[in-house]
Order: structure tokens, then C-alpha cells, then sequence
């Protein structure tokens, strides 16, 4: 078992291992409960490392024998791995240990998913392998060999040999152990092949379980696009003969970047229309692409150590937005994103899980796959990418991989080589790796004699990793609008560096209006009163008219609930013509409709020094789209009808526009007709996302029994449809219903809570649902707790990551708080609670 005693890993006590690996050979005899591993390793004294102990990881190993040289010998065995006191000159340590994959419920090291034998390594899971200097810096070539049931047997490279039964692979590249991978299982392959710009000719396959195979053209399609785009954009070809990818029904991230050999969430790579949404599409394509980015960007060149992770994660994040933009549309991708930043990033920037792009201490590293590594950690790349422009960052991209590759890396070799490209220096802009915390700027002009002025002041909030912030370098990406709607300044970059600066513009007829911050060019809050149904009308730039949209509706909101003002005209107005706007590609008028999130609301209504009530956020929200509903409800049949596809299903992005407005309409409907037109549309849907948008209208609308009824029916025997259908009745419950909803749901036959993607669909969805999540009696916060309990001994990963849902309690009243700080309490005083939940709970509490 884990040791849950606290002990915190720090940045600064980086000190290389004291031996080089030469190879690897592992030699697996698989069985269910009693799994073989034997390991053989050549392992080279590293002379110029200050520390020679030869300590390797090993965690739930049996230990059946080990050698030096072909000797037996007899290591000193810990909690978390082994000593010996090896000779001091190159030698090959063998070892056979006994491991116990269907035991193994916390999905990490080499486990059992129904049936089919998986791994999962990073961050820390191959020392439950076998025993290994399981750390990211030590990097060597493996070969491996599997005995194995019948069926499908991989791991990583090359495939080398294979008969009855056994299966050897060699992987030429040297690699971490977190990059190790293998599957063995009845599985069928939907193959296809690619050849690179080099001319190198790769079997490409993707392997499923029976009854998935019509599951798998579109990840396949989404794959050979991904490597097309990265020769021609970021000039990196492939480099194996083969590239699998596996899908796996229990796994706990979305997927997994193993050399060769990506090992996938099911839900994360198998789709069709009648079962995948529009949203599951473009989630799948954009996640196929991240992995396979990852081989240049994470396994050709790897982290030196886990504080690195954003080295990897963040710029392979930005990499595939940067594909998802080129592949579809690019305001659109920017505008979902910020959504996502904002609903995801910020709460945890401000709060007491806050911590720095490259953090500099940890206790599990699992708990560190966090939206700042990942979606801040992309931001800061972008912001550089701004600063410094496409020619150098691509000069500078070209000098990573040069420089780089083969090499365990750290933040400092990255921002070393846009130095080096660009001469610019970037001691400043690391601040953005080393600080936590959301920047605020806040903004005030003036204009005299035909000179604009824009006056900037940039602060931080302090947080616990971070007590005293300094001012960051800001790009901000600035444009003038003249008082006639026209332009009168195209987007300019202003770099922002001290705490207060200020800009000028000169020769300007009349005080113009400005729009700041456009296409989000950095990731802050910006405080601005901007004259926002102006920018709405007339902002050129795609995302700030975006935003326009949105602050009208937040500011709206926000009156409403602390002043009981009803719904404001110059939103309603607004949003009423950029509806009608046919010139606007459906997509973005589908987000221009959306409303800020219930928490995002909570945040700012405690930032404007108010305590949020949850139930008034959801009336106030409901309110305003009864008002829009009511003020254009002639127009809304036509334009639903407008909008409907006729052209026979593609998961395209004018496609998936469309059908995304039309249902945005159906909600507006569905508030005039109470559903009718929701059960039209069930009725006759031929593709998940018709299908289950109406289903979420109909339950809306309080008449979702019969429909819930009959998707059961249609769709009990596959499992991701199914999620949906525990997901979506929480999602859509009353406030005051949703944790009944979820409760109900946790009695029900399908509930498979050991499964990550169900336990997540079902108790994910009650923590993302704000109103019901929070509920005046409690009953959201026990329920959680119970959850979290339950699943803790079996799964602490997940249990950990679930915990943030409690983050935010501060923010809420003394009566909601207590409720949720005893709920803590007894997570905390679980007996043998995880190492995880223990970090996620401490943290959380001592804010
Ligand atoms: N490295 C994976 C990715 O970002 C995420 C992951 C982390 C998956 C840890 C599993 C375990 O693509
Ligand atoms: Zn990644």
C-alpha cells in the first residue's frame, strides 16, 4: 500500500541518478492475478554524478529473485523500492517479481480492463512493473517480450517477432519508463497506413474490442490528419514502423502518449454519429492529435524532471489548438477555449489549489495534471508566440528540436532557446512559470488634443505558493474603434511590464473606443467598463465582440442578482441581432448565445465583495434566457428551421455549426412550447447530438420520462451512450433534485462505479452542477464525500481529482461552509486515506 505520510518532493533537491541505462529487456508471462516480470538491465556508473546510491522504485512487487551479473543477490527492500551496494563499473542487474494486474482497481502500472491486459506508467506507475529508476530523466532503449493469452499482444517500437502466443517488440528510441506501454487482449484492428515526408511507410492501426469496429474511421481520419499537419507546420515526420493506438474502457485520463503505442480512454477515440455527439468529435480529434504531437513534443524530447510537466503538456496543448484552429475554425477554437480557462484554470488560480505553471514542490505528482499545467501552461506559450512572432517562434521551435533532441528537459533549456533565437531576454516573462495566480489589469484612458491615452496597472493576487507576486510581461493586443463603428487602429501588441504603464496614441480626430485584450492574448482578468453593446455591433476582432457579448450578459446577471434588476435590453437587443446576423457562421453564433458559467458568477460576485447564492445565480441565469426566449420568440421557428442539416451526418465543423445553433434555438423554443418541439426533434434524430440535445430539452422541460426510458432502451449495451445518460439527468436536474438525481442514479444497475468515465458521468456532473452541486440542505456536499470515501481505497487518482470540486468553499456562506468543512473533516480522518486525497484535502482545507 501507498505510505500516506506527507512527504513533500522539492524542485530544488534535483540531483540526477548516479547510473546510466544501457537497454532494457523485460520478458512478461501474463495471468490475471500472478503476472511474471522478468527484468534485465545494464546499468553504467555515471562518474560525473555526485550521488552513486543505487536506489530503484518498486511499489506492490513481490520480489521472486534478483541478480548482479548473473549472481544472486539479496537488496535491501523499502516501502517504495530497493537498495543494493552495487559494484562501481558497468553491470547488468536482473530481477523477476510477481505482480497482480486484476488486483490492480487504481489503473495504474499493468492492470486488467475488462478482460484485456493495459498499462498505464506516467507519471509514477511503471515502479509497480517491476523495480526501475522510474524517473523521467533516465532514458533507454527497451525490448520486450510477451507471453500471453491468444489475441493482440503490443507494447512500444517496432515489432520484431511474434508466434503462438508470444510477441517480441523492440523500441530503437531511448526513452523514460513513463513512455513504457503494452496490451495483450482479444482485440480487432482497423488498419491503415501513412507515409511520412521523409518517405518512410508507417502501418497505422487502432485497436478496439469487438463490437467496436464502426467506431473507428474517424480517429483514424483524425490521426492522419495530426501528421500531415505536424510535417507541414512544425516539420517532425514519425519515426517508428508502426503507430498503434489502443482503446480501453477503464482508464483515468482522456489518454495516453506512450512511444508507438497511445493507449486511450474509449471515450477519448471511438466514435459514430448515432452515438458520439458533434462535441465528441472535435473533443476526439483534438486529443488523437495531442498524443501523436507528443512524440516530438514530450517523448523525442522529454522532461528532466516532473516540476517540467508544463514542458511537455503545455506546449503540446498549444500545439493542438493550433491544429484544432486550422482544422476548423480558429475565433471558435479561441472563443471554447477561454471558456474552458475560465470555467477550469481561474477558479483553481484563486484559490487554495493555486500553483505555478512549473511548480516547485509536490507530494503526489498525480495531483499535479492540472488545468495550470495543462491550459495555463499553453497560454504562456501563446503569449510568447505573440511576443516574439511567427518567424522567430518558429526559428526558436526549430532550434528545440535541434538542441533537444534525445534530451530530458527543463523549462529553463525552452525559454534558453527563444533566447538564443531571437535575442530577446526573457528573464521577466519567466515569471509566468514561476508564479501563481490570476493577473488583473485593470484599464483607464483619456483623450485630449487627438491623443488617445490607455493606462495600464497590472496586479496579482498573493497566494500561498506565491506571497508576493511581481509584475509580469503582458502582451496585450490592442485596436481602436472610431466613434463611427469603423476602424480607426488595426490590432497593435503593447508589452506591458511594470506594475503601471502607459500607451499613446496620437493623431486620432475623435476619442476612439477601444478594444483590449483581443483574441485573449494573455491570461488575465481584465477590469475594464468597456462600452461593450458598441464592441458588440462593432468589435472587427472575432473574440472580443465574443466578449462584448459576454459581459453585457454577465453585467446583466449581476445586476439581477445584487440589485433584483430585470434583464438588461442591451444584451437581449444585442445577442437578438447578432441572431439574425445570416453574414455570422452559426458556430459563433451559437457562443455568442451562451451565458458565462453559474461558478464564473460566483467568483464575481465575490469579487465585487458579495457572497454568492447559488440559487439566485440560477434563477437570475434562467430569467435571462426566458427573456431573450420571450423578446424573439416570433422569429424562433424559422430560424430553427433555418438550421437544420439536411446533407446526410458528417461531424464537420460547418456541420456541427449548424446543428449547434439550431439547438441553441430548441432551448429558446423549448421555453414558448414546453417541449413539443424537443419531442419532434427526438423523435426523429438520426445522430447523438440531435438526439441527446432534445432529450435535454425535454427533461428541462419536466417531460423527459418517456424519452429517458426509451434511450435506455436503444442504448443499455454501449457503455459511452451510457454516460451520457447518467451524465445528463443530473446535469439537467432542478437545483434542488440534482443530488436526489445522482443518488438515485448511484442505486441503479449500470452503475459501474470502479469505472472512471461512470463514476465521473454521475458524480462529476452533480459537482459541475453549481445550484444543485451546492444545495442549502447539504445534501450535494455528503453525497460527494460518501463518493469519495467510497472510491478513495480503489481509485485514489480519481478520488483526488474529484476533490477540487470542492475548491471553492470560501467563497460561499458561514452556514454552507461549515457544512462543507465537516464534509472535509471526515474525508481527511478516513483511516488509510490515499496520498492523493490526503495532499487534495490538506490543501483545500487550509485555505
Ligand atoms: N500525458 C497524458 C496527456 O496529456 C495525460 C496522462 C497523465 C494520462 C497521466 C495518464 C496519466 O496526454
Ligand atoms: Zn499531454
Amino acid at each position: 500500500m501507498r505510505d500516506a505520510s506527507p512527504q513533500t518532493i522539492y524542485l530544488k533537491d534535483y540531483a540526477p541518478f548516479g547510473f546510466a541505462v544501457q537497454d532494457v529487456h523485460l520478458t512478461f508471462d501474463l495471468a490475471p492475478s500472478a503476472t511474471r516480470v522478468t527484468a534485465r538491465i545494464r546499468f553504467v556508473p555515471d562518474r560525473a554524478a555526485a550521488d552513486r546510491t543505487f536506489y530503484l522504485h518498486g511499489e506492490n512487487l513481490s520480489l521472486i529473485s534478483a541478480k548482479i551479473d548473473g549472481e544472486s543477490v539479496k537488496p535491501t527492500l523499502t516501502d517504495e523500492g530497493l537498495t543494493y551496494d552495487v559494484p562501481d563499473m558497468p553491470f547488468t542487474w536482473e530481477a523477476e517479481v510477481q505482480i497482480d494486474p486484476a488486483g490492480n482497481t487504481a489503473l495504474e502500472g499493468l492492470y486488467l480492463s475488462n478482460g484485456m491486459y493495459c498499462t498505464q506508467c506516467e507519471a509514477e506507475g511503471f515502479r509497480k512493473i517491476t523495480y526501475y529508476p522510474d524517473r523521467p530523466d533516465v532514458m533507454s532503449t527497451f525490448t520486450v517480450r510477451i507471453n500471453g493469452p491468444h489475441g493482440t499482444l503490443l507494447s512500444n517500437g517496432n515489432p520484431v517477432a511474434a508466434g503462438d502466443g508470444w510477441a517480441e517488440w523492440h523500441d530503437p528510441w531511448p526513452k523514460p519508463a513513463y513512455l513504457f506501454a503494452l496490451v495483450a487482449g482479444e482485440l480487432i484492428a482497423h488498419r491503415d497506413t501513412f507515409t511520412t515526408m521523409e518517405g518512410r511507410k508507417v502501418d497505422l492501426a487502432l485497436y478496439v474490442r469487438p463490437g467496436d469496429e464502426g467506431k473507428c474511421a474517424f480517429g483514424m481520419q483524425a490521426l492522419k490528419d495530426s501528421m500531415v499537419w505536424d510535417e507541414k507546420v512544425y516539420g517532425r515526420p514519425y519515426d517508428l514502423d508502426v503507430f498503434n493506438i489502443v482503446a480501453v474502457d477503464d482508464f483515468n485520463m482522456g489518454a495516453m502518449e506512450n512511444k508507438g503505442l497511445n493507449i486511450f480512454n474509449a471515450s477519448a477515440v471511438l466514435a459514430s454519429p448515432e452515438t458520439s455527439t458533434d462535441g465528441n468529435f472535435e473533443r476526439i480529434e483534438a486529443i488523437i492529435a495531442h498524443e501523436y504531437f507528443h512524440n516530438w513534443t514530450g517523448n523525442r524530447i522529454t522532461c528532466r524532471d516532473w516540476f517540467q510537466l508544463c514542458l511537455k503538456e503545455g506546449l503540446t496543448v498549444f500545439r493542438d489548438s493550433q491544429f484544432t484552429a486550422d482544422m476548423r475554425s480558429a475565433p471558435v477554437k479561441r472563443i471554447s477555449d477561454v471558456i474552458d480557462l475560465r470555467a477550469r484554470q481561474f477558479p483553481e488560480d484563486q484559490g487554495p489549489l493555486a500553483h505555478p505553471v512549473r511548480p516547485e514542490s509536490f507530494q503526489e505528482i498525480n495531483n499535479f495534471y492540472t488545468a495550470t499545467i495543462y491550459e495555463k501552461g499553453a497560454e504562456v506559450i501563446a503569449m510568447l508566440k505573440t511576443l516574439v512572432g511567427d518567424d522567430a517562434y518558429a526559428k526558436a521551435l526549430d532550434l528545440y528540436f535541434d538542441r533537444h533532441d534525445g534530451q530530458a528537459c527543463t523549462i529553463e533549456d525552452w525559454l534558453k532557446v527563444f533566447e538564443d533565437a531571437t535575442g530577446r531576454d526573457l528573464s521577466q516573462f519567466q515569471r509566468w512559470y514561476a508564479q501563481a495566480g490570476t493577473p488583473h489589469v485593470a484599464v483607464s484612458e483619456a483623450f485630449a488634443d487627438g491623443t488617445y491615452t490607455l493606462e495600464f496597472t497590472q496586479s496579482t493576487p498573493p497566494s500561498a505558493t506565491t506571497p508576493d507576486p511581481a509584475p509580469l510581461v503582458i502582451p496585450i493586443a490592442v485596436g481602436l474603434i472610431a466613434p463611427d463603428g469603423s476602424e480607426a487602429m488595426p490590432t497593435q501588441i503593447l508589452e506591458l511590464t511594470q506594475a503601471s504603464q502607459t500607451f499613446t496614441f496620437p493623431g486620432l480626430n475623435a476619442k476612439p473606443v477601444p478594444s483590449i485584450l483581443r483574441g485573449f492574448s494573455a491570461p488575465v482578468v481584465l477590469d475594464h467598463d468597456a462600452d461593450h453593446a458598441f464592441l458588440l455591433a462593432h468589435d472587427t476582432d472575432p473574440f472580443n465582440r465574443w466578449e462584448a457579448a459576454r459581459s453585457l450578459a454577465r453585467t446583466s446577471l449581476m445586476n439581477t442578482i445584487l440589485k433584483g434588476t430585470t434583464p438588461d435590453a442591451a444584451w437581449i437587443n444585442g445577442i437578438a441581432n447578432v441572431m439574425r446576423d445570416d453574414t455570422l457562421d452559426p458556430a459563433y453564433r451559437a457562443l455568442m448565445f451562451g451565458l458565462p458559467g453559474q461558478s464564473e458568477l460566483a467568483a464575481e460576485i465575490q469579487r465585487a465583495g458579495h457572497i454568492p447564492d447559488p440559487d439566485a445565480i440560477w434563477v437570475a441565469v434562467n430569467t435571462l434566457k426566458q427573456a431573450l426566449s420571450d423578446k424573439i420568440s416570433d422569429d424562433l421557428g424559422a430560424m430553427y428551421a433555418a438550421h437544420q442539416v439536411t446533407a446526410p451526418y458528417a461531424p464537420d465543423a460547418a456541420q456541427s455549426g449548424m446543428r449547434a445553433f439550431g439547438n441553441a434555438i430548441l432551448s429558446l423554443i423549448t421555453r414558448q412550447d414546453g417541449g413539443d418541439q424537443a419531442q419532434a426533434q427526438y423523435d426523429a434524430a438520426d445522430n447523438m447530438t440531435q438526439q441527446l440535445s432534445a432529450l435535454a430539452n425535454l427533461i428541462r422541460a419536466g417531460r423527459g420520462d418517456a424519452a429517458l426510458s426509451q434511450f435506455e432502451a436503444q442504448w443499455k449495451d454501449d457503455r459511452l451512450v451510457m454516460d451520457k445518460w447518467f451524465g445528463l439527468q443530473v446535469m439537467e436536474a432542478k437545483p434542488d433534485d440534482a443530488a436526489d438525481t445522482a443518488k438515485a442514479l448511484t442505486k441503479h444497475a449500470g452503475f459501474n462505479w470502479k469505472n472512471p468515465n461512470r463514476f465521473r458521468a454521475t458524480l462529476g456532473a452533480l459537482a459541475a452542477h453549481h445550484a444543485g452541486f451546492h444545495a442549502k440542505d447539504g445534501s450535494g456536499y455528503a453525497l460527494l464525500a460518501d463518493w469519495l470515501i467510497t472510491l478513495d481505497p480503489v481509485n485514489p487518482q480519481t478520488t483526488a481529482r474529484m476533490c477540487s470540486a470542492f475548491q471553492t468553499w470560501r467563497r460561499y456562506d458561514a452556514i454552507r461552509q461549515s457544512m462543507i468543512s465537516k464534509e472535509l473533516d471526515r474525508i481527511a480522518s478516513t483511516p488509510d486515506l490515499s496520498r492523493d486525497t490526503t495532499e487534495m484535502i490538506t490543501r483545500i482545507r487550509e485555505a
